[in-house]
């Protein structure tokens, strides 16, 4: 797949804020050691190294990681390349997008509600742009929805996939969301779902909407360190 397309920095607030604060940090760092403040140099070092460590985790997320957890999702499906296929919270396309190149006869349904603190640049028409630019815009339809209420008939998508989307979500509406997700899966279906936090509980929930977990597991080359959870629908 090409990189013309830009996914976007998730959380980029989070991310600029430690940039920020490593960097003036840094520069504390550097004055008070040309001032002879030797104790003040080293606490300051200490503090830029603390901000600056996790923010550059975070830029090699965004340029390779993201590509890397995508694929991994991504070839844990079996594709016949004619799926109907969703990503829930799909941001800029970064999984929604993989999955339509591999469907040259199948349908995306990308879904989001475009929030723009969570992934920079957000919204419909980036994502539309992109899928321009990956040569797979035939295919996708982006739409603005709630992970919450999705605007899908019962068992109609083969793939469910969605990263780093639910932990925006309250506890009660991540509930409902990993129903949603249960609802729409069609028999034999898979769902693929990556996130920062909450996995055992999705795990959980989609044991008890009747779903089959094959996988649960660590994601490596994430920043803030990802789980995901890959289950199926038995037909
Ligand atoms: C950190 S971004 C991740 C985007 C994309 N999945 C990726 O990995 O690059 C999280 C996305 O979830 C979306 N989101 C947050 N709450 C949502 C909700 N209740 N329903 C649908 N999308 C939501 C945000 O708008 C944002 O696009």
């Amino acid at each position: 797949m090409t990189s013309r397309a830009s996914y976007g920095v998730d959380g980029w607030p989070y991310v600029l804020g430690l940039a920020g604060s490593g960097a003036l940090t840094s520069l504390g760092a550097v004055l008070a050691a040309r001032a002879g403040r030797g104790r003040w140099a080293g606490a300051l070092a200490v503090a830029a190294a603390g901000a600056l460590v996790p923010a550059g985790l975070g830029v090699d997320y965004v340029r390779s990681g993201k590509l890397l957890l995508r694929d991994r999702l991504l070839d844990a499906v079996t594709w016949r390349g004619d799926e109907v296929v969703l990503d829930v919270g799909s941001g800029a396309g970064l999984l929604g997008l993989g999955a339509a190149r591999r469907v040259p006869r199948g349908r995306v349904h990308c879904v989001d509600l475009w929030v723009g603190t969570d992934l920079s640049g957000n919204g419909v028409d980036r994502l539309r742009r992109n899928a321009r630019l990956e040569g797979v815009a035939d295919r996708v339809d982006a739409r603005t929805v709630d992970a919450r209420e999705l605007d899908l008939p019962d068992r109609s998508v083969d793939v469910v996939l969605s990263s780093l989307c639910l932990h925006n979500i309250d506890d009660a509406g991540r509930r409902r969301a990993a129903g949603e997700m249960a609802r729409v899966l069609a028999p034999g279906g898979t769902v693929a779902v990556s996130d920062l936090a909450g996995t055992d509980d999705l795990a959980a929930w989609f044991t008890a909407d009747g779903l089959r977990v094959l996988r649960h597991e660590r994601v490596p080359r994430t920043f803030p360190p990802q789980r995901w959870v890959l289950a199926e629908r038995p037909r």
